[in-house]
């Protein structure tokens, strides 16, 4: 490549880079809405890398032992953390949903459990 072909080559690349940093920056973000104040069941740090655990350890112990601890209650979550608006954990904006689908994780869970949280005086 001659001299002049290096330069134009660098600097399409230096044009580049920049396009490809903007690219990625687009992707959308999970939008994490805590919609009740209050804390979690842990630190959010703990949260963000043991909830996996916390729930299928505990579905084990529930379903095959039958110990119930209600400390990290799936029902609890979606209590705490189900839309104002939709009242649900799931759909685009959803508490568990939208930071599901940035991840590219998919649930079972809420073919059978409640997505929904159950509003204070209303029968279940
Ligand atoms: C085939 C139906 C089914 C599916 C799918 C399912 N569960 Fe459950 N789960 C149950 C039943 C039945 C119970 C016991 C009854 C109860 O406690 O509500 C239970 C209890 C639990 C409990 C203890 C009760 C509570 O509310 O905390 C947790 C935690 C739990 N499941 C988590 C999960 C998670 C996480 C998933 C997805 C990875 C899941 N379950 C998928 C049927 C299911
Ligand atoms: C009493 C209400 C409450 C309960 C119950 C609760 N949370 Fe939370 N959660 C919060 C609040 C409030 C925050 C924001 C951080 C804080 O202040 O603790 C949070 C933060 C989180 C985060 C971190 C979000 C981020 O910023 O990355 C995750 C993940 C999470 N919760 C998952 C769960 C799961 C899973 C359960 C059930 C095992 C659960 N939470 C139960 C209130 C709750
Ligand atoms: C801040 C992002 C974030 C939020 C909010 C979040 N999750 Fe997760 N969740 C993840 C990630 C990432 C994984 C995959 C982690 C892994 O594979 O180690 C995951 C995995 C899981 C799993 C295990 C799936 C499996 O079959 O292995 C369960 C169960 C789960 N999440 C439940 C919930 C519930 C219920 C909520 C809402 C109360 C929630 N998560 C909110 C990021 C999140």
């Amino acid at each position: 490549m001659s001299l002049r072909g290096l330069l134009r080559f660098a600097a399409c690349l230096a044009l580049a880079l920049p396009a490809l940093a903007f690219a990625s920056g687009r992707t959308p973000k999970p939008e994490i809405i805590i919609a009740n104040p209050g804390h979690c069941v842990e630190p959010t740090e703990i949260m963000r890398r043991n909830h996996p655990q916390m729930l299928l350890h505990q579905r084990d112990l529930t379903v095959h032992e039958g110990i119930r601890t209600s400390k990290y209650s799936l029902k609890g979550c979606v209590q705490c953390h189900a839309s104002k608006t939709t009242g649900s954990v799931l759909g685009e904006k959803g508490f568990c949903q939208s930071c599901h689908a940035y991840a590219g994780v998919t649930l079972d869970c809420f073919e059978c459990h409640a997505s929904k949280a159950k509003l204070a005086g209303a029968t279940p």
